[in-house]
């Protein structure tokens, strides 16, 4: 029988929808799920999810490096703010890795109930497609959003993983359906999509601007992380 897909657009709905016994893609394109993808693949040794920044300065004061970021600024007093090439222009190999985002990280510990939690960028589109294709699990894929609110670019992701998943699962989920319309209309240019977002025009006015296209190129990595208690490593 076909497993079962379903979308969830923003972590605020996740009450809706049952995750016990699921596998739960969490993804936050701009840009915590692009940087964890990121940094596992160059050479981080785990990466600890948290939600508050309060927790984030208790593991750097344990040595980890850390990462926060609210509103898509650094948060001051933190070694880095949430931009992938922090991952390509340091050497961090080795590190463990503390990180809080203003919805990405806080997506993934709503999500700990799941049987499997997996961490999806359009980085590593086709290693997590590989991956989804052989589990036995039915799958929600989890729009971080922004503060509770839908994002363009979260969605646009979840189609493009649901399109490559159509053969392998069923679905009967509108948030899904839309998300595969949206995609299908824009998949050719995805970095001419993503500035059509919200948040797009936000980073812009902090003036980060490198970081778009990085986040839209399509399989940079092979690698799939996954959340084992309360750190994520690479599978596969
Ligand atoms: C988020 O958690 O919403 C994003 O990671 C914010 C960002 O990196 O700009």
């Amino acid at each position: 029988m076909r497993r079962s897909l379903e979308v969830c657009l923003t972590h605020e709905l996740l009450p809706l929808y049952s995750i016990e016994g699921k596998t739960v893609v969490v993804v936050d394109i701009l840009r915590a799920t692009s940087v964890m993808v990121t940094a596992l693949a160059e050479g981080v040794e785990s990466i600890t999810p948290v939600a508050s920044t309060d927790e984030c300065k208790i593991l750097q004061e344990q040595g980890y490096l850390a990462a926060a970021e609210r509103s898509g600024d650094l948060v001051p007093g933190f070694d880095l703010g949430n931009s992938p090439l922090n991952f390509v222009n340091n050497d961090y190999s080795g590190r463990k890795l503390a990180m809080t985002t203003t919805n990405g990280t806080l997506a993934i510990t709503r999500s700990i109930k799941a049987s499997e939690v997996l961490i999806g960028a359009f980085l590593n589109i086709s290693a997590l497609t590989n991956y989804l294709k052989n589990s036995q699990r039915d799958l929600l894929i989890l729009c971080a959003g922004w503060k509770g609110k839908v994002s363009y670019e979260d969605t646009l992701f979840a189609g493009a993983l649901a399109s490559n998943l159509l053969e392998d699962y069923h679905t009967d989920c509108d948030s899904a359906q839309i998300a595969m319309d949206q995609y299908n209309q824009v998949s050719s240019n995805l970095l001419a999509a993503i500035q059509k977002s919200a948040h797009y025009s936000r980073l812009i006015k902090l003036d980060i601007k490198e970081d778009f296209k990085f986040c839209t190129t399509r399989d940079l990595y092979d690698i799939v992380p996954k959340l084992f208690g309360k750190e994520l490593k690479s599978v596969s």
